[in-house]
């Protein structure tokens, strides 16, 4: 195989950006080179927010293609190109865009919140769209008898239940990485750090989130870390975000939560991880992949992401 040197492709990835005019934007569960040398590095809420304030000519999306979609549905006269087309999202993919109408049909009166992590197609069936950092507050904006539809990730809506002491009506999807997280190895990971704080994103399982001592969008996860005076941190969501909390916390020490099956001590999103330098240095070199929205599904989607920006 023939392997690139780094620091080559790192100052062609520069000469690039420069030349195309173009800005990167990472997800903190980017493998760490790319978080590195990405120009913003955010949640799924603050990739948006910078997207949607961006001047430059052409967006590079570090991420999966849900927010590749999202920056270009908000930029439509922008070139948004992703390193890897193939970079999908199984909770997104969880949610087709025909069943979720018919789901809508079945619920009249309903109004329709979504998550983020949904295909354009289902963005444009949407009243509001939410991430994990806004959707307390977004769906606490709604009166408490407001009949509501949530999709597509039945944890996280399950927990705003919870939270809220709404009833919403819930899409049964799921993400397969949060999914995998082993309840008994977070508790044995406990009893030999007991002073540990655990951090789960609200994607996982209820039994996991009840263990949490913050449950919150990546994030909030790593501001928790940071202001926390606890030195040890269980760490239940994509082991992406241990880059950046290494990075800003030297001092504190950050465990990987276990998935249930196998022997691995980490639990990594497949998609995210197909995003490469050599891939990014290569979009910018080649213009390609571009993300393209069906302008019509564009022009629905856009409302629900800018009602979620205005609430946020
Ligand atoms: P946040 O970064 O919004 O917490 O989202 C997590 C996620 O699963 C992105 O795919
Ligand atoms: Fe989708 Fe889960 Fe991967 Fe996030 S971690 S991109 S929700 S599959």
């Amino acid at each position: 195989m023939n392997v690139e040197n780094p620091d080559m492709l790192r100052s062609e990835i520069e000469q690039l950006k420069k030349e195309r005019g173009a800005v990167i934007l990472a997800h903190y569960y980017q493998k760490g080179e790319i978080q590195d040398l990405a120009d913003y590095i955010g949640d799924s809420l603050a990739l948006a927010q910078i997207a949607a304030g961006l001047d430059a000519k052409v967006i590079v999306l570090c991420g999966v293609h849900f927010m590749g979609e999202t920056a270009k549905i908000l930029c439509p006269d922008k070139t948004v190109l992703v390193p890897d087309a193939e970079a999908g999202c199984s909770l997104a993919d969880s949610c087709d865009a025909g069943e979720f109408a018919r789901f809508i049909e079945e619920h009249p009166g309903h109004t329709v919140i979504s998550y983020v992590n949904t295909s354009a197609e289902v963005k444009a069936l949407t009243d509001v769209l939410v991430t994990s950092s806004n959707a307390r507050k977004i769906v606490e904006t709604f009166p408490k008898d407001e009949k509501i539809i949530f999709g597509p990730d039945r944890n996280l809506g399950n927990y705003i239940n919870s939270v809220t002491g709404r009833d919403m009506v819930l899409w049964n999807g799921a993400c397969h990485v949060h999914e995998q997280f082993s309840l008994e190895k977070i508790l044995a990971l406990k009893a030999e750090h007991p002073g540990a704080k655990i951090l789960v994103h609200p994607e996982c399982k209820g039994p996991v989130q009840r263990l949490a001592d913050k449950v919150g969008s990546t994030a909030a996860l790593l501001n928790y870390a940071k202001e926390s005076d606890a030195t040890e941190f269980i760490v239940a969501t994509e082991s992406g975000i241990l880059h950046q909390m290494r990075k800003d916390c030297p001092e504190k020490t950050f465990i990987p939560a276990p998935p249930e099956d196998g022997t691995c001590a980490c639990n990594e999103c497949s998609f995210m991880k197909l995003n490469t330098l050599v891939k990014l240095r290569d979009c910018l070199r080649d213009m390609a992949p571009e993300v393209h929205v069906d302008p019509a599904v564009a022009e629905r989607a856009r409302k629900p992401i800018e009602r979620m920006l205005e609430l946020s």
